[in-house]
């Protein structure tokens, strides 16, 4: 019995740590800009590759929707960005400088991310949208769900910000548990959101507040995104298909650029 429960700690336990990146990174003095180079990924060897000598220049401040059909890359695209997968061929810049040599933490501390399979994890709803920091600020926490439109629909339970989750969040709604994730990728003021389906159980009107707040805010957006009315807030459409950059327009000025 307790070899068992030995075994699965040793997964975590045992795991090598994470090498940081040979450089020391001021992240405040990083633009937020994304630049991919001929960027390759498979996801094992033999495989065919998901992405295909992908290049993409995203400047700071910009927002761009992605979008393609089911499996064209996106998802991996986006994992790739946040430096979750490391590209099989090219590299990835932000701000001029590859990621390889941002290291995992700095990266991490750049960019903040909702993505399809993001989970709540047991204790209070505060804490889950400051990413269990044990010095969290109360007026943050707020402010996040206040653009994340989570404010109201917390402060109206019994508990309010205190109410605690369980089971990866039974008991609250998928649009619900959307909006917690969007507060919590929020709380940091990430230089960088990256969204994956991040609005998708959202009603309408409940979308289109995020959409507009998060429009308002300083920083570079790359968002995954099916509904009309989502991707057209954003400033640049890219569309992906088996893994290369099909459709490349700006919408704010509808021209093709690329
Ligand atoms: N962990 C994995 N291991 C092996 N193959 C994978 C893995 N994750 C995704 N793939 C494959 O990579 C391709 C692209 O997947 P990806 O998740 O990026 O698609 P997507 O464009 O996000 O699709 P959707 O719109 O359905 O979310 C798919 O063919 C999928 O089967
Ligand atoms: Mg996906």
């Amino acid at each position: 019995m307790l070899s068992l429960h030995a075994e699965r700690l040793a997964d975590i336990a045992l795991e090598t740590p994470e090498p940081d990146g040979p450089m020391e990174t001021d992240i405040e003095c990083i633009k937020p800009h994304i630049e991919l180079r001929h960027v390759s990924y498979r996801y094992a060897q033999g495989e065919p590759s998901v992405i295909h000598n992908l290049s993409l220049m995203i400047h700071a401040g910009d927002s761009v929707a992605l979008v393609g059909r089911s499996g064209c890359g996106k998802t991996t695209l986006l994992k790739l960005i946040l430096g979750l997968l490391t590209p099989t061929e090219g590299e990835i810049l932000i701000g001029g400088i590859s990621m390889r040599q941002l290291g995992p933490q700095a990266c991490r501390n750049l960019v903040g991310a909702v993505m399809q399979e993001d989970q709540l994890l047991a204790g209070s709803l505060a804490e889950n949208i400051a990413c269990f920091d044990p010095h969290f600020c109360q007026e943050r926490v707020k402010e996040a769900a206040q653009i994340a439109d989570i404010h109201k629909t917390i402060t109206n339970m019994p508990m309010g910000y205190q109410t605690l989750v369980t089971d990866m969040g039974a008991g609250l709604s998928g649009g619900q548990k959307q909006r917690i994730f969007l507060a919590r990728a929020l709380y940091r003021k990430p230089k960088i959101l990256v969204l994956d389906e991040a609005t998708s159980n959202l009603d309408l009107h409940s979308e289109q507040h995020v959409i507009k707040a998060l429009g308002e805010m300083p920083m570079t957006r790359v968002i995954i995104a099916h509904r009309r009315e989502t991707i057209a807030f954003a400033k640049r459409l890219v569309c992906l298909d088996k893994g290369v950059v099909v459709e490349d327009v700006r919408l704010d000025e509808a021209r093709v650029t690329e």
